[in-house]
């Protein structure tokens, strides 16, 4: 049977987790978490230093560990109640899952999984564990984190665009925009939808007309606004 509800299409950012305890990207300057990010998030940093890379992805992967959903992540899966919702994240960690949504399209990759760095189409669970220097494919490659590097293809690109055409509404919470092809998607959401962006600095972001602009943190906003629509519902 055909789905009738409208469909919520909410693409998020490093700033919906902020308030989890998950320092933002830009945030800090340009380092992460005290790295160069070209240093530990592109192809040449893996050639250049892996045990680096290696081991910065597991202080994330165990950091996580340690983190909880905040009110935003659990708000956002509220709206499945009246709602089809896809999440369309560029976070890496699993906070959206864990917060309880059901379809989640992560664009820049998980830390949950590792593939092997010879074929991408080997894709493994990995979980929370370390990964490290000797932990090999079936094909016998060194695996790599299952991430989006600066410099790489993105996937699921397509799939999230294809999505967004599809938008009743279109939700933007906590990224900076700066970062292509994500931060494009939202053009590709049609013009009867209505455009949310949330984000404390969301003025600086260009808003159109349609777009209505929220400038406060995610946990503060985003329960409000789900509140509303399911109101509306
Ligand atoms: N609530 C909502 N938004 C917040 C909060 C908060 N509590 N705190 C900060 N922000 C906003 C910031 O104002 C900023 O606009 O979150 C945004 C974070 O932007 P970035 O650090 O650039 O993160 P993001 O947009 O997710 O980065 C995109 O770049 O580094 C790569 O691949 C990585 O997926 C990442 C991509």
């Amino acid at each position: 049977m055909e789905d009738k509800r409208k469909h919520i299409v909410v693409l998020t950012g490093a700033g919906i987790s902020a308030e989890s305890g998950i320092r933002t990207f830009r945030d800090s300057n340009g380092l992460w978490e005290e790295h160069d990010i070209m240093e530990v998030a592109s192809p040449e940093g893996w050639r250049k230093n892996r045990e680096l890379v290696l081991k910065f992805y597991n202080l994330r992967r165990a950091q996580m560990a340690e983190v909880e959903p905040n009110a935003a992540h659990k708000a956002l899966s509220e709206l499945e109640k009246a709602y089809r919702v896809t999440v369309i994240t560029q976070n890496v960690d699993d906070l959206h899952e864990r917060a309880g949504s059901t379809n989640i399209v992560h664009l820049h990759g998980e830390l949950t999984k590792v593939r092997s760095s010879m074929d991408p189409a080997l894709i493994y669970e990995w979980g929370y564990k370390e990964l490290n220097p000797g932990d090999k494919c079936e094909k016998g490659s060194q695996l790599r984190p299952h991430i989006v590097w600066f410099g790489e293809l993105v996937p699921e690109i397509e799939r999230a665009a294809d999505i967004s055409r599809s938008a009743d509404i279109f939700m933007v919470i906590g990224t900076s925009l700066q970062v292509y092809p994500a931060a494009g998607l939202m053009h590709y959401a049609p013009s009867h939808a209505a455009v949310y962006v949330i984000d404390p600095n969301a003025h600086e972001l260009g808003a159109g007309p349609r777009v209505k602009i929220i400038a406060a943190t995610a946990t503060e906003a985003v329960p409000q606004l789900v509140q509303q629509l399911l109101n509306e519902a």
